[in-house]
């Protein structure tokens, strides 16, 4: 028995929306590598499947599966095929979001479409994700763990067209402080983690502008954006009974940018 027994995932199983994403695969690879049994969601059989297939190929019982996680029915389904496979569900991290660069509008003028369509990707997929999720957890009882992706863009305004971004994210921080309160009653956790810019597909266009970049790295103290990688650690923790008192939570992950705001 040694210390560090309290990080292992090991006998549990968790559910990741958006596993077939940058941040999503990174964190699905994460806990099947801390142990856990992961069942990997996207929205096509072949972008959740090549993320499963990296963590099979590293030894983990992975299970993928195609959906749309801002309906119902399908967040039904794939929760209900987790339990089938594996018997229990322990863990969710919801990994679905973005958009914030494809839709830039100037706040008095932001788009209605625009701006529907970002709170469902991105707060939508969290709450009916999670919803499927910890009915099954609460029937189960045997308490459960949510981690919520929000972002520094919940508490920092940008100048740049962002509007329905730091709406959504505001809405997950606040969602994940709401959950904790409600759920804590059946012994389920909820936090978050709040990245700033991670280097991924969905922010190349900006990061790829050497003085955008330079921008945003110069306000963060430790000199970099994130990396997919960076995420992993506070979410296996946040996952693991070494954060069993601890819940209700907006980690940054940041670089120590918020540190200085
Ligand atoms: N990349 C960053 O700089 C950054 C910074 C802060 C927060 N975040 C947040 O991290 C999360 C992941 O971001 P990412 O960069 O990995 O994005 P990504 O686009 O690489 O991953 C999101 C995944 O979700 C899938 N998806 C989209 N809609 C879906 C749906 N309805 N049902 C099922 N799957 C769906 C996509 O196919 C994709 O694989 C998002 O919530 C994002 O806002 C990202």
């Amino acid at each position: 028995m040694s210390y560090l027994d309290v990080f292992s995932l090991e006998g549990k199983v968790a559910l990741v929306p958006g596993g077939g994403g940058a941040i999503g695969s990174a964190i699905a690879g994460a806990l099947a590598g801390a142990g856990a049994k992961v069942t990997v969601v996207d929205v096509t059989q072949e972008r959740a499947e090549a993320a499963a297939e990296a963590i099979r190929a590293a030894g983990a019982e992975v299970l993928a599966l195609a959906a749309d996680v801002t309906t119902e029915a399908d967040c039904e389904r794939i929760v209900a095929a987790t339990v089938e496979r594996f018997g229990r569900l322990d863990i969710i991290v919801n990994c679905v979001g973005g958009g914030a660069g494809k839709v830039l509008f100037d706040a008095q003028d932001y788009p209605r479409d625009a701006w529907d369509w970002i709170m469902e990707l991105n707060v939508r997929s969290t709450l009916l994700a999670t919803q499927a999720a910890v009915k099954a957890m609460i029937k189960a009882g045997n308490g459960g763990v949510v981690v919520n992706i929000s972002s520094v863009r919940a508490d920092l305004g940008i100048n740049a067209g962002y509007s329905a971004y730091v709406a959504a994210k505001g809405a997950i921080s606040s969602l994940t402080r709401q959950w904790a309160t409600e759920w804590a009653k059946h012994g389920i956790r909820v936090n978050a983690i709040r990245p700033t810019f991670v280097d991924t597909p969905q922010v190349a266009m900006l990061l790829d502008d050497p003085a955008f970049k330079a921008g945003v790295v110069n306000r963060i103290p430790l000199g970099r954006v994130g990396d997919t990688s960076d995420m992993t650690g506070p979410v296996v923790f946040l996952a693991s009974d070494a954060a069993r008192f601890v819940t209700g939570q907006i980690v940054g992950v940041d670089g120590g940018l918020t540190a200085t705001q």
